[in-house]
């Protein structure tokens, strides 16, 4: 796991953009779950294409792009794990190859990462998905949201429109191809399934089920970068999945999470699926809680 602090510790919860400086080293990560993703991926890509791999035409430059920083990036990053041999990368670690050619660009790009890769090209009303490799979707479909600005992409989220939009977009419009930046998304889930295209589970959280175990804490660590070649900009999301009793030990990490949830406005509350799992989580958070206040009242 990183070591990146957790999310939600600051508050008051409030939507905003969150972005903050990228080390060039620290793009793209390779954690515990590598090789359990990347078996997933290459499943999916072989059995769902259609659903995790898309690309509309004018996006082969930055596809092709990308593919290329990441033949620099991995064996300079990684030597241990990435090395070239003529048209294939070799994983190192566990003897994955994964052959230079015979596929799209973006798609073998997608089978070196962990990462889902979605590259954003300018259009007459700002960014567009233009292409993407996108097996681990937080509840949205890649074929929804193909050819779609940043306004369209993200017409569920609450507020997002007024109160985000127009700043996104002029930071999309102004992103210097040498100031990379990363954010993290964070969510509760009912699985730790990876892939989820659907919606969110309209099913109530079965209060008879243990939270810790039951319930998950899901991040999306994301980057963006100018890609200075073909001027596109990359997206990329790095998903990790862990239950929330392993998550979540801490007591302050217990209230901070609760706070964050009893802040939200009542709408992302119900974007983020806090309606149907509400209840039993915040008593099992507010019980983990209330262990610092045991410990820290003397007697
Ligand atoms: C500065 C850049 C960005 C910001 C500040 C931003 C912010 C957000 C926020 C706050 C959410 C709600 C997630 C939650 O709290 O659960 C969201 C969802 C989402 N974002 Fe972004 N985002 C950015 C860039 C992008 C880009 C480049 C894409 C391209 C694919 C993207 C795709 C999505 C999608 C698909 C969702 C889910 C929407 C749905 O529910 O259908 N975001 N984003």
């Amino acid at each position: 796991m990183s070591d990146d602090p957790l999310p939600f510790l600051d508050g008051p919860w409030r939507l905003s953009m969150g972005l903050r400086r990228l080390e060039p080293d620290d793009w793209l990560r390779v954690d515990d779950a590598h090789d359990a993703q990347m078996r997933l991926r290459d499943r999916l890509l072989a059995e769902r294409r259609a659903e995790v791999a898309a690309a509309l035409p004018g996006s082969e430059a930055g596809c092709a792009e990308t593919l290329a920083l990441l033949l620099e990036f991995l064996p300079e990053r990684f030597p241990e794990r990435w090395t070239r041999d003529g048209q294939v990368m070799v994983d190192r670690r566990n003897g994955r190859r994964v052959a230079l050619d015979g596929e799209p660009p973006l798609v073998i790009a997608g089978r070196l990462v962990q990462e889902d890769l979605c590259l954003m090209r300018k259009g007459p009303d700002g960014y567009e998905l233009s292409a993407a490799v996108l097996c681990f979707p937080s509840h949205w479909r890649l074929a929804e949201k193909l050819g779609r600005p940043m306004a369209g992409i993200h017409a569920p989220v609450p507020a997002f429109g007024e109160r985000l939009g127009p700043t996104v977009d002029r930071f999309m419009a102004g992103l210097d191809a040498d100031r990379p930046v990363w954010r993290v998304n964070w969510s509760i889930t009912e699985t730790d399934e990876l892939f989820l295209p659907g919606d969110r589970a309209q099913r109530a959280f079965d209060p008879a089920e243990p939270v810790g175990s039951g319930l998950f804490l899901r991040l999306e660590r994301q980057t963006l970068r100018r890609l200075p070649q073909s001027g596109d900009i990359l997206f990329t999301i790095h998903t990790s999945v862990r239950p929330l009793g392993d998550a979540i030990v801490r007591p302050d990490h217990a209230a901070a999470l609760a706070a964050r949830i009893r802040e939200m406005p009542e709408r992302m509350s119900r974007y983020k699926g806090f309606h149907l799992m509400g209840m039993p989580l915040l008593a099992w958070l507010d019980r983990l809680a209330a262990a610092q206040v045991r410990v820290a009242a003397p007697g």
